[in-house]
């Protein structure tokens, strides 16, 4: 009878926490997806809000040396919303996960203050650093659906990391990056290297077959040549 209180008493205390976390980060849900109705339904059925607050409770108990409850949260958390977040990560305010499904966040991620998270991100390592190895990632900063951001750099506030695009080195600010491996295509909103123009250049095979054509010219006159050079001798 003891223990079964202890457990309601826990449970209560963890509750009470999940609803503080999760309350604070629906204000900042609410002007970011044009699909939320009403804060209720943020709530209720967001998994990236339920995700987020179970990870502050399991870095909470991470910072206390506690490493199994914060891992045992932390594994319960991702079986219910498909989230993994390591509770070493640091994660910021107004962190908005959208779907969700299949997000993992490194051990020593840093995630800065409003940024946003589509289904399907990674904020891994590449498996060649020791100590910080997952990349920071600035304020304002969004992950596009698929995108991996593997090792310890720094992705600059207010960049765009472009959907399934594979980031492996440093993103300055307010720059929009794409592709695989993942290249700079924009810097506050310019096109990088607008004065390269990659259509209009000129096409190789035609150049080859000019050349053919030159060479094939001239050997004709060489023949013609040594023709009328035969014929004279005769
Ligand atoms: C990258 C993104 C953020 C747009 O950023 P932006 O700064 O407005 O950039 P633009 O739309 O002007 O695109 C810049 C260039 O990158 C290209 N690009 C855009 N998204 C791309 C992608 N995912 N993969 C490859 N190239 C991409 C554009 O075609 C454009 O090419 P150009 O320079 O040859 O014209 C957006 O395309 C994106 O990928 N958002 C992810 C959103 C998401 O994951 N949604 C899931 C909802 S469920």
């Amino acid at each position: 009878m003891v223990a079964l209180y202890i457990i309601l008493s826990v449970l209560a205390v963890y509750l009470i926490f999940f609803f503080i976390f999760a309350i604070m980060n629906v204000s900042h849900i609410m002007g970011r997806d044009p699909a939320a109705r009403n804060p209720v339904e943020i709530f209720l059925l967001y998994s990236g809000i339920h995700a987020v607050a179970n990870h502050r409770i399991a870095h909470f108990f991470y910072k206390i040396k506690l490493y199994f409850i914060a891992r045992m949260i932390s594994q319960i958390s991702r079986f219910f919303t498909g989230i993994e977040i390591h509770p070493g990560a640091t994660i910021g305010k107004g962190l908005f996960i959208d779907h969700g499904m299949g997000i993992v966040i490194g051990e020593t991620a840093i995630v800065g203050d409003n940024c946003t998270l589509y289904q399907n991100v990674t904020l891994g390592g590449t498996g060649k650093d020791k100590g910080k190895r997952h990349p920071t990632l600035g304020n304002n900063v969004m992950v596009g659906s698929g995108a991996k951001v593997l090792g310890p750099f720094t992705v600059g506030d207010n960049s765009k990391i472009a959907a399934n695009a594979v980031v492996l080195s440093e993103v300055p600010e307010n720059s929009t990056c794409v592709g695989v491996p993942a290249r700079v295509v924009r810097i506050n909103n310019k096109k990088v290297g607008a004065d390269l123009d990659q259509i209009h250049i000129p096409d190789p095979v035609s150049q080859e077959l000019c050349k053919m054509y030159i060479k094939i010219e001239e050997l004709t006159k060489k023949i013609e040549k040594l023709e009328e050079e035969k014929n004279e001798t005769v």
